[in-house]
C-alpha cells in the first residue's frame, strides 16, 4: 500500500506491535468503540512516563487497556497505574489485557463516573505524578482541575483528542463538549500554573507539566 501521509510514514518506521494489535482485536470482537489512542501517541505515552520517572500514574478512560499498556510499559519497578473507567465490562477487558501483558499486578481499576472516583481518590489522600486524560470530552476542564489538585509541581498531564476531529477549530461547532475542549486547550497553552504544548498530529495531543 503506498504511503500517503506523515502519520502513515512514521507508523511504517515501527514494527507491528503484536501485543497492542491483540488489544485492538479484543476491542473489536467485544463490540466496543475503536477509539484507542493512536500507535504513535501510545509510543509517546511510554516515552513520557519513562523520561518523567513517574511513580504513580492516573489514567482517566481505560477502554480495552491499549493506553494502559503503553503507560505501564514506561513505569519502573514499584510504580503503579490507577485507571478510571465508566463501564465495568470495559474495565474487565482492560484488566485482562494488562494482565496478559504482564502488568496485572501494578494496575488498579475504579469503575464509575470518573468525577466521583476523583473525589474518592482525593478523600483518600492519593496523589499522582502523571495524568492521562482520555474520557468524556465535556469534562476535560474538570479533569484538568483535578490533575492540578492531585498533582504536584513537576507532574505531567497529557490529554488526547484535543482537535475533536477538527471540531475544536471549526467556528460552526459550538456543542458543550467542543466549548469544553477549547477551554481545556486554551488552559494548556496559557494557564500560568502549567507549561504546555499542543501537538496537532492524529487527533491532537496536549502535554503539560505543572510548574
Ligand atoms: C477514548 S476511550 C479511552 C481509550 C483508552 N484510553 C485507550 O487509548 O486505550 C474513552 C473511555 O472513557 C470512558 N468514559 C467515558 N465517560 C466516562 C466517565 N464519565 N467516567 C469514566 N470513564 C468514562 C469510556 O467508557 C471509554 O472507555
Amino acid at each position: 500500500m503506498p504511503i500517503v501521509d506523515a502519520e502513515q510514514y512514521t507508523e511504517s518506521l515501527h514494527e507491528t506491535d503484536e501485543q497492542l494489535e491483540q488489544v485492538l482485536e479484543s476491542v473489536r470482537t467485544n463490540g466496543m468503540p475503536e477509539i484507542s489512542v493512536k500507535p504513535g501517541y501510545g509510543r509517546l505515552l511510554t516515552l513520557l512516563v519513562a523520561v518523567s520517572g513517574a511513580r504513580r500514574v492516573l489514567e482517566i478512560g481505560a477502554l480495552g487497556g491499549y493506553s494502559g499498556i503503553c503507560l505501564a510499559r514506561g513505569l519502573g519497578p514499584g510504580a503503579v497505574l490507577v485507571s478510571l473507567e465508566l463501564k465495568q465490562e470495559y474495565a474487565d477487558l482492560a484488566k485482562r489485557n494488562l494482565t496478559e501483558a504482564g502488568f496485572g499486578g501494578i494496575v488498579t481499576y475504579r469503575v464509575g463516573e470518573a468525577l466521583h472516583s476523583l473525589e474518592e481518590l482525593s478523600a483518600e489522600g492519593q496523589t499522582f505524578d502523571f495524568f492521562f486524560i482520555d474520557a468524556d470530552k465535556g469534562n476535560y476542564p474538570k479533569y484538568l482541575d483535578w490533575a492540578l489538585r492531585l498533582g504536584s509541581p513537576g507532574a505531567v498531564i497529557v490529554g488526547d483528542n484535543m482537535l475533536m476531529h477538527g471540531r475544536s477549530m471549526d467556528p460552526d461547532s459550538s456543542s458543550p463538549s467542543v466549548a469544553a475542549m477549547r477551554q481545556f486547550n486554551e488552559r494548556i497553552a496559557s494557564d500560568p500554573r502549567l507549561q504546555g504544548v499542543v501537538l496537532p498530529a492524529y487527533d491532537g495531543l496536549a502535554i503539560a507539566r505543572i510548574r
